[in-house]
């Protein structure tokens, strides 16, 4: 990390794939102002993959966005690969950043193909027939068969369409896959199924990758590093290991409660995100 190579070039150190410095988000309305971020920082390295927890309306899926660049911050500066998301415009947005987003509905009246195909076809990226056979092995590299690209998506179990977004999230190949709460609404099995179709796609295609997740089986069987938001910043990020021992109200409601307890078994193995070539 060097100070004077970052102070020639005022474009963030570019060793980072997502680099936040001093982030602030405001929201006005006619009476007040509402403080969601204040001088957050997070720099997230290539590989690794980073989950967000936070409280309800701490502002983690506003962070998604921003990085996507779907929002700007009020104040502050977010790259990503060296680059405000502003600056990346549509079609270069999409080749860096995939995300899955939190309620992450397909489009109802378009077939699995087509949902995978959309944002080629409306980037006008390919021919269509090219952009069809490029959805078409993103079908199958999410663990479905080629049979159920003429299905639509009413026809689809919640895991299906999981991966049916996954797959139009990485048609584009990008380095970078944001993930809001990908196991939400799966049950126990299609949940453990998805979760190890992202680590299999994260160690194949040396994907980085920022997931918000409530589900904590999830959280510790993926991330390298956790980053906890709590008054309006990260508090702490850091591997889970040291997180969870980290000394904050937050910290201990959500690791050591009940239901924490009972995930935090997992971490008595060693972290699946580092040993998984296991399974
Ligand atoms: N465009 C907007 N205008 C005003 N307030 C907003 C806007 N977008 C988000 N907020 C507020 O910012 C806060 C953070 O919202 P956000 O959706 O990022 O929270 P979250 O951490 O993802 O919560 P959850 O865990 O419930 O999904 C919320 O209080 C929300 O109401
Ligand atoms: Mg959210």
């Amino acid at each position: 990390m060097s100070h004077s190579a970052s102070a020639m070039a005022p474009v963030a150190d570019d060793s980072a794939v997502v680099d936040i410095r001093d982030l602030w988000t405001v929201y006005t309305s006619a009476e007040a102002e509402f403080v969601v971020h204040k001088n957050l920082n997070l720099r997230i390295a290539r590989g690794e993959v980073i989950s967000l927890v936070g409280g309800s309306g701490t502002g983690k899926t506003t962070l998604l966005r921003q990085i996507l660049g779907l929002e700007t911050p009020s104040r502050g500066q977010l790259t990503v690969l060296g680059q405000p998301p502003s600056h990346m415009g549509q079609r270069g947005a999409a080749s860096r950043v995939g995300m899955l987003f939190q309620h992450g509905a397909l489009f109802s009246a378009f077939s699995v193909l087509d949902n995978i195909a959309f944002p080629l076809r409306e980037l006008k990226t390919l021919p269509d027939d090219l952009a069809y056979d490029a959805a078409l092995v993103k079908l199958q590299m999410v663990g479905l068969e080629a049979k159920h690209a003429s299905k639509m998506p009413s026809d689809l179990s919640g895991g299906m369409v999981k991966r049916v977004a996954l797959a139009r999230a990485l048609i584009m190949d990008p380095p970078l896959l944001l993930l809001d709460e990908p196991t939400a609404g799966l049950d126990p099995e299609s949940s453990d199924g998805f979760c190890k179709l992202l680590r299999n796609l994260h160690q194949e295609l040396g994907l980085t990758v920022v997931m918000v997740t409530h589900d904590l089986d999830t959280l510790f069987e993926l991330s390298t590093r956790v980053a906890v938001l709590a008054e309006q910043r990260v508090i702490v990020a850091a591997s889970p290991q040291e997180v969870v021992r980290y000394q904050h109200p937050f910290i201990q409601d959500y690791f050591w409660g009940e239901r924490g307890q009972r995930a935090m078994q997992l971490l008595q193995t060693p972290s699946a995100a580092t040993s998984s070539a296991a399974t």
